[in-house]
């Protein structure tokens, strides 16, 4: 009993230990990419940088094993394209919640919290496509949850973007939710808050700079110098606030004054636009974190709501409608390296990603003698760059500056890299390609020439010979923990 009282002393003492660590951030974990980080090594990353809740887009059976017995509270998403099967068919409500909620806290121990129905399905661009469908398949699945005996645990919710509201008078008293779905805003919010559920909003600075030529730079970052917007007896001296203000002031308005609020997405995108760099990502992401560190709420609402960063690791296989600088809001690279220092808090800096296996160190570059001149240039740029992301390459843009012959190096790399460097991928360019293990060095300033993850070798390191050595890994550590505690135990009955 003694013994046992011991033991359990020893893991609160651990578990403490680990809370006082973690300060409760929140970060998006997002699978459009060609050579994805292993979803262990993701999870590590998480828990090395003080991130304790990640927001999924979809159940992804990857991530969510992963996650089992991470301490990581999950969000997990639902795309917008199974929104209408869902609002259409109770059972196929009842089949998402057994396979992606029920299977993995019972069987894998997965804490997940929320389901985040659809993905922001009222943004004007959408039109009405998803209007219609929303409501009843948040519906269908709260009450499939409840049915499943999840109800008080595991709350649905729906990531909007900011334009679901906006202001009249430009100021944050102003707001009110957009008139083409002011009723269904409603509706939704009302069933929320009768299920104990949060409203999630995304709430992108950058955005406003992007859209808004006028827009204000300094307005958009938490240190800015911008002119500030007085609001009754209000001040506002960043567009954070101002937004977020403006959504408190149309709940209020509609009578929802005090329903929890998740920042779902917030972040900044660090190429392939004038406002999208490492110093600019690095200053609001700062200002974000140390608010959060802070415990820091807007004029209106001085407690913080939760905050998910968008977003971990960059995408490379994103779709650049919105712009090209979609592939790259990581804090971190694609392959978890560091792409500027950050304070978490307590002067703990950012912690790049640990046991990644990369394609060997050899690049596909244009062949020294091939010609600027060839005629087949050009449609061999851009053939590697229908295949592989050349969003670096762009005006303004981390590889913007390279010189011809370097910029159609990097277009051939990126392909070649992106094949996996299979045989045969870097001779697709009229022999305009060479392979070289000489590094090309064309990463002057930020301009950075990729070796890709190889994701064979990762998945052959996961295949049953080396999984048992996992295995014996974490036996070890609780015989470790057990040999400590009898330790500590002989010491004290000494
Ligand atoms: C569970 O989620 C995955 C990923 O989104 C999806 O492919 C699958 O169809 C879902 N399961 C059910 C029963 O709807
Ligand atoms: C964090 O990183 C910065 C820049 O890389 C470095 O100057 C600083 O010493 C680091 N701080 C700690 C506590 O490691
Ligand atoms: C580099 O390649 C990109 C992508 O094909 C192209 O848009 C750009 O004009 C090229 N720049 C130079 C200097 O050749
Ligand atoms: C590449 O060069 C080889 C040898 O010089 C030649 O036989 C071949 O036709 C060339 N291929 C293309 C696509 O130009």
């Amino acid at each position: 009993m003694n013994f046992l009282q011991h033991i359990f002393t020893i893991f609160t003492f651990f578990l403490l230990g680990e809370r006082i660590l973690v300060d409760g951030l929140g970060c998006n974990w997002g699978l459009q990419a060609t050579h994805p980080l292993p979803p262990d090594i993701v999870v590590k990353l998480m828990k090395d940088n003080g991130f304790n809740k990640v927001k999924l887009f979809e159940a992804d059976p990857g991530a969510m094993r992963a996650l089992g017995r991470s301490g990581i509270q999950v969000m997990v998403g639902i795309p917008n394209d199974m929104l209408a099967g869902l609002a259409s068919n109770v059972r196929a409500a009842e089949e998402w919640v057994q396979q992606n909620v029920s299977n993995y806290l019972s069987r894998r121990d997965v804490d997940i919290r929320y389901v985040a129905v659809g993905n922001e399905p009222f943004l004007k661009t959408y039109d009405d496509r998803f209007t219609r469908t929303t409501l009843p398949a948040l519906q269908n699945i709260q009450a499939a949850l409840i049915k499943a005996g999840l109800g008080r645990n595991v709350k649905a919710t729906v990531p909007l973007n900011a334009d679901v509201y906006e202001s009249d008078t430009g100021v944050p008293s102003g707001g009110n939710f957009r008139p083409d779905i002011h009723d269904l805003m409603i509706s939704i919010i009302k069933f929320l808050a009768n299920n104990g559920a949060p409203l999630t909003i995304n709430i992108y600075p950058f955005l406003s700079l992007y859209l808004d030529s006028h827009f204000p730079v300094e307005f958009a970052f938490f240190d800015g110098h911008a002119a500030p917007i007085v609001d009754g007896s209000f001040t506002y001296t960043n567009v954070f606030d101002a937004n977020y203000d403006t959504l408190i002031s149309a709940l209020e308005k509609n009578g929802f004054p005090s329903i929890p609020i998740i920042i779902g997405e917030v972040g900044w995108p660090t190429d392939s636009n004038t406002n999208a760099n490492t110093q600019l990502a690095r200053r609001f992401n700062q200002g974000l974190l140390s608010r959060i560190n802070q415990g820091l709420g807007t004029p209106k609402r001085p407690t913080p709501p939760d905050i998910y960063f968008f977003s971990l690791i960059d995408e490379d296989a994103k779709s650049i409608d919105p712009g090209n600088f979609e592939r790259h809001w990581g804090v971190f690279n694609f392959d978890g390296t560091i792409k500027y220092p950050l304070d978490l808090g307590h002067g703990r800096n950012l912690t790049a990603a640990k046991g990644v296996r990369y394609l060997s160190r050899q690049w596909c570059v244009m062949a020294p003698d091939a010609n600027l001149m060839d005629p087949n240039l050009a449609q061999s740029v851009s053939l590697a760059c229908t295949y592989a992301d050349c969003t670096s390459l762009g005006f303004g843009s981390s590889c913007g500056g390279l010189d011809a012959r370097a910029n159609a190096s990097y277009a051939f790399n990126m392909y070649y890299q992106t094949m996996n460097q299979r045989s045969g991928s870097c001779e697709q360019f009229h022999n305009l390609s060479v392979i070289t293990k000489i590094d090309p060095g064309f990463h002057g300033g930020s301009c950075r020439y990729e070796i890709m993850i190889d994701t064979g070798r990762h998945q052959q390191a996961r295949n049953p010979g080396t999984s048992a050595a996992g295995k014996m890994c974490s036996n070890c550590v609780v015989s470790w923990v057990v040999m400590l505690a009898l330790v500590v135990y002989g010491y004290l009955i000494i």
